[in-house]
């Protein structure tokens, strides 16, 4: 079973993003939500200067993972994600992603998270091409492509993240790599099929998933109740 699979039926993984999440009781939210059958977390790191709104640090991610023994994907939403490589590490994280965007030596900050033994991944922004990716694609775990402009929950999917998504399941074919891919921004019940049609391996969501009266039917309604994972 892949490394980001909780279960062993068929379909994505489901990864709720905590900046959905009522911090005031986080270690409910998380217990909650592992309850509900997610699969991994997705944290969502911000510095106000990668993205216009500040979030948590190392700090809270280790709360985080005294708080659950589910994967811990954390999404550095920040512009110098070298700096943070080792304070992540020692918190406790899984997955660390960074962007292709950031300003650092990309290459070399993802084989210091290779090197501390994370899962390396690395996320694009909306406007930014999948040949951006392609020089780093065999040297990570997880390829997160962005949906919505990073910096804010609850905004409206952007329906072109989903050629990319077929343009990476293609690149991962055709050079037998082995990156799961992952989609985050505005997915929820209405938007899903398409992701799931496109091949994605990891669903992130955050305010449909957090706000849904029955979370574990949200789940499985993600997840498509073990239905075809690609049309
Ligand atoms: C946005 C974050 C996403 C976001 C997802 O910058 O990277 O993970 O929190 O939240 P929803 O599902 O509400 O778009
Ligand atoms: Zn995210």
């Amino acid at each position: 079973m892949n490394w980001w699979l909780r279960h062993a039926e068929p379909g994505p993984a489901v990864a709720p993003s905590l900046l959905a999440a009522d911090f005031a009781r986080l270690a409910d939210e998380l217990a909650s939500m592992a309850a509900a059958g997610a699969d991994l977390f997705h944290l969502d790191v911000m510095d106000g200067h990668f993205v216009p709104n500040i979030t948590f640090g190392p700090f809270v991610a280790a709360a985080i993972r005294r708080a659950t023994d589910l994967p811990l994907d954390a999404h550095l939403m920040v512009s110098r994600p070298d700096l943070f490589v080792a304070p992540f590490a020692d918190a406790g994280v899984d997955a660390l992603t960074i962007h292709v965007e950031a300003e650092c030596d990309v290459p070399a900050t993802l084989a210091d998270i290779r090197g501390r033994g994370l899962r390396p991944g690395i996320s694009l922004n909306p406007a930014t091409p999948v040949s951006d990716l392609e020089p780093h694609l065999d040297a990570v775990d997880l390829v997160l492509v962005m949906s919505v402009q990073p910096g804010f929950g609850g905004q409206s999917f952007q329906p072109g993240a989903l050629a990319k998504i077929r343009e990476l399941v293609e690149l991962r074919s055709v050079n037998g790599l082995h990156y799961a891919i992952s989609i985050d921004g505005g997915v929820g019940g209405e938007t899903v099929a398409g992701c799931r049609g496109a091949g994605a391996d990891i669903l992130v969501s955050g305010s449909w998933l957090f706000r849904a009266p029955d979370r574990a039917a949200a789940v499985a309604e993600l997840r498509g109740a073990g239905g075809p994972n690609r049309q």
